[in-house]
């Protein structure tokens, strides 16, 4: 670690005070510790204190010292070993902060200090001859999986190219950083994959409308091979044919159907032999009353737990309001537990106590 010392006199300033709108969020700081720990608002303060000078003066350190009630080496340790508090000025617009961590390496940050050096300045912490402009190579600052990047101030500008450094850069030195938006720089949404979905593109319908016409199990239509994005060879197709693997002869997914049902049929789930919960009866006499849909059903989605799928079916069964729930006995929770396989949700979630609750309103 670098040695980290104050800047020299000559550029101190000589006094410093925050203003009003930052005094005021600093004794907020403040506010948010017992009175004999107030110390700990040392890093805010420090923060706040850059954040409108630019950097941290000597002058700002004895400030918050002395608002801190503690000794000024107390909060000169603190500047100087943190690397986020800059010791002398930088750049007026901009200071980039450029990762060179293994990821942001490995994707290209070495070329972007390239950049800034030649635009900015050979050397680190010294600005360009505008005085508008500096940078610094810093550590992993988490965004890793947008690789290479850059900070400035509180905004990150990810998957950077040298292209898109250097606009960046034409926009700060020209005192509209603002018009960049900050986040990913190519066509993808925060770290989503850079080609689209790779996962989780089968949605699985409910067990009750699995059937499809001709009585046959179905999952709903993935998009086509020609819109999909190539999966890895080592991928197995649920409709794949028989293969054969080190370990033994997979099954066709037609055998594995075929001794699902059997299982089913013998009430056994697995070959282990684990019961399978049957689905209690429609007509069973636990079921919870009914009624027709009213004019202005309640939005169910409202119970922690329930989505917009769930709701549906809970409408299919005649369950359209917070009134019905909360009066539930626990026959009738046990009931509509089994029949959504639940195995407890229920009353883990406390449907009913939640639903009193929302029917009050
Ligand atoms: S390695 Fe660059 S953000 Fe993590």
């Amino acid at each position: 670690m670098s040695v980290r010392r104050l800047a020299d006199e000559n550029v101190q300033p000589e006094s410093f005070k925050f203003n009003r709108e930052n005094s005021s969020v600093a004794k907020g700081w403040i506010k948010k510790y017992p009175k004999e720990r107030k110390a700990s608002a040392v890093i805010p303060l420090l923060m706040i204190a850059q954040e409108q000078e630019g950097w941290v003066t000597k002058a700002s350190i004895e400030h918050v010292a002395g608002m801190l009630e503690i000794p000024y080496i107390r909060v000169l340790e603190v500047a100087t070993f943190y690397t986020q508090f800059m010791l002398k000025p930088v750049g007026s617009r901009a200071h980039i902060q450029v990762c060179g961590t293994t990821p942001c390496m490995l994707r290209g940050s070495e070329k972007l200090m390239a950049v800034c050096k030649r635009r900015i300045n050979q050397s680190q912490f010294e600005t360009n001859e505008a005085g508008t402009l500096s940078w610094e190579e810093v550590e992993c600052q988490g965004a890793c999986v947008n690789a290479p990047m850059i900070m400035v101030a509180k905004d990150t500008y990810e998957d950077l190219t040298e292209e898109r450094l250097e606009e960046i850069l034409d926009a700060f030195e020209a005192g509209n950083g603002n018009d960049i938006k900050p986040g990913p720089q190519i066509d993808r949404i925060y770290s989503a994959p850079a080609g689209g979905m790779t996962t989780l593109q089968t949605e699985i319908v409910p067990s009750t409308a699995r059937k499809s016409k001709a009585g046959k199990s179905e999952f709903k239509k993935q998009p086509s091979s020609a819109t999909k994005p190539a999966r890895p060879a080592s991928h197995v197709s649920t409709t794949a044919p028989a293969v054969d693997t080190p370990v033994g002869k997979r099954k066709s997914a037609e055998a594995q159907q075929k001794e699902k049902a059997a299982r089913a049929k013998a009430g056994t789930h697995s070959p282990k032999g684990r019961q399978a919960a049957a689905a209690p009866s429609l007509d069973d006499k636990n079921r919870p009353p009914q009624m027709q849909k009213p004019a202005s059903a309640d939005d169910l989605k409202r119970i922690s737990g329930v989505g917009p799928k769930l709701e549906g079916v809970l409408n299919d069964l005649g369950i359209y309001t917070f009134a019905q729930i909360a009066k539930w006995k626990k026959a009738e929770r046990d009931w509509v537990d089994g029949y959504l396989r639940f195995k407890g949700r229920i009353e883990r979630d406390n449907w009913v106590k939640q639903a009193k609750e929302l029917a009050k309103e």
